[in-house]
């Protein structure tokens, strides 16, 4: 077991504020200008804790990581990542997301684009970039609440879809939306990509949409990925990364409280992170959108969340109980305010998204 495995998410506190200034900001008693300063000033000092001791330092510790996680489980923590976002009730995310409940970062090509347009504009990227088309048979890993899957079912109505993820109300909203629009192209499967089983070269496509974040063992996830593909098949995958660091949101430490309560077991991924294995799909082209786009989509969640807040307190308090709902609806808040700050650090030069389309290697 690697150090990163230890780390035991069911010690983490989750009713009640944390101490000092942190618990003051979770208890709504301090202006976001002041939240947003605090996150900034964590991006600094995460971008200062990266750099520490030079390139070659740096370079060292991405290596041992980089070897931690060849030896990792292909996903640590899942139950608890599923509980922080993925079991909520869907009704939550249909008051903060866009029409399509696209829960990643959408694209804002001139900017002025609203959440819903944002929304298709990604779909319709993801289509060019993974070279989708009608009558393939497309997997996707991580489908949320369908944004994607639903999108590919409409669009290539002669395609075969299906859909995995780890959670069970999200292929009962996949499943509704599909009967209810006369989608019958669309299979959606609940289990943890750990134990994912499934036919040998079945695939054209393989599509991964903010997912891999979650994942530890990349070279086993390709090696799988690539026995399921056929022998021309793609896989194409979308996921926010730093620029040059990859590292682990832990859940004790520091910097913690986004691996606390949020993203136990997660990762940065660096953008270079998926061409370090490459043994059995390859990087065939690589994409960069600046963290921009991230930002202004949080910002456009944060705002509907607020737009909506009665409601959206009536739902948390179904699922985290009445007692928990206020601190749970300031800290999906402060949520979207870290995901609006440090993606839109520095212009969104540091913190970003990167699309590839992988191979088969060799
Ligand atoms: C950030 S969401 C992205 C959802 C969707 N791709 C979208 O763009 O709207 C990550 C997705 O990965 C799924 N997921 C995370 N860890 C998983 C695991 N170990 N096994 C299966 N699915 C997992 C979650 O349930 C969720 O559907």
């Amino acid at each position: 077991m690697s150090a990163l495995d230890a780390i035991d998410a069911r010690e983490l506190p989750r009713s009640s504020p944390a101490p000092g200034l942190l618990g003051l900001a979770e208890r709504g008693l301090l202006p976001d200008a002041l939240i947003r300063h605090g996150i900034r000033r964590q991006c600094a000092a995460r971008l200062a804790t990266e750099r520490a001791g030079g390139v070659a330092a740096a370079e060292a510790r991405q290596q041992a990581l980089l070897a931690e996680l060849r030896a990792s489980a292909l996903a640590i923590h899942t139950a608890a990542a599923n509980e922080q976002h993925y079991e909520l009730p869907p009704q939550f995310f249909q008051l903060c997301l866009g029409k399509r409940l696209k829960y990643s970062c959408a694209y804002y090509p001139t900017g002025a684009e609203s959440l819903d347009e944002a929304e298709e504009a990604m779909l319709a990227l993801y289509g060019e970039r993974a070279q989708l088309a009608d009558g393939q048979d497309i997997l996707e890993l991580g489908c949320g609440w369908g944004s994607l899957t639903l999108w590919m079912a409409e669009r290539y109505p002669n395609a075969r879809i299906c859909a995995v993820s780890n959670s069970t109300p999200q292929r009962l909203y996949i499943e509704e939306q599909a009967r209810a629009r006369g989608l019958a192209n669309v299979r959606v499967l609940t289990c943890d990509v750990n134990r994912l089983a499934l036919p040998a070269g079945a695939f054209d496509r393989c599509v991964s949409i903010e997912m891999f974040e979650h994942l530890r063992n990349y070279e086993m996830l390709l090696a799988r990925i690539a026995g399921w593909l056929r022998p021309e098949g793609r896989l194409f995958a979308h996921v926010f990364a730093h620029r040059t660091h990859l590292y682990p949101f832990e859940t004790r430490g520091e910097d913690n409280w986004m691996g606390r309560h949020f993203f136990t077991g997660g990762l940065m991924p660096a953008a270079d992170t998926f061409l370090w294995f490459s043994r059995d799909l390859a990087v065939e082209t690589r994409w960069l959108l600046p963290g921009t786009h991230y930002a202004r989509t949080a910002e456009h969640w944060l705002a509907r969340q607020d737009a909506a807040a009665g409601a959206v307190r009536a739902i948390l308090a179904q699922a985290y109980g009445p007692d928990s709902a206020a601190l749970w609806a300031q800290r999906w808040r402060m949520f979207f305010m870290a995901c609006a700050e440090t993606f839109g650090y520095a212009r969104g030069q540091e913190w970003l998204v990167a699309h590839y389309r992988f191979a088969r290697a060799g």
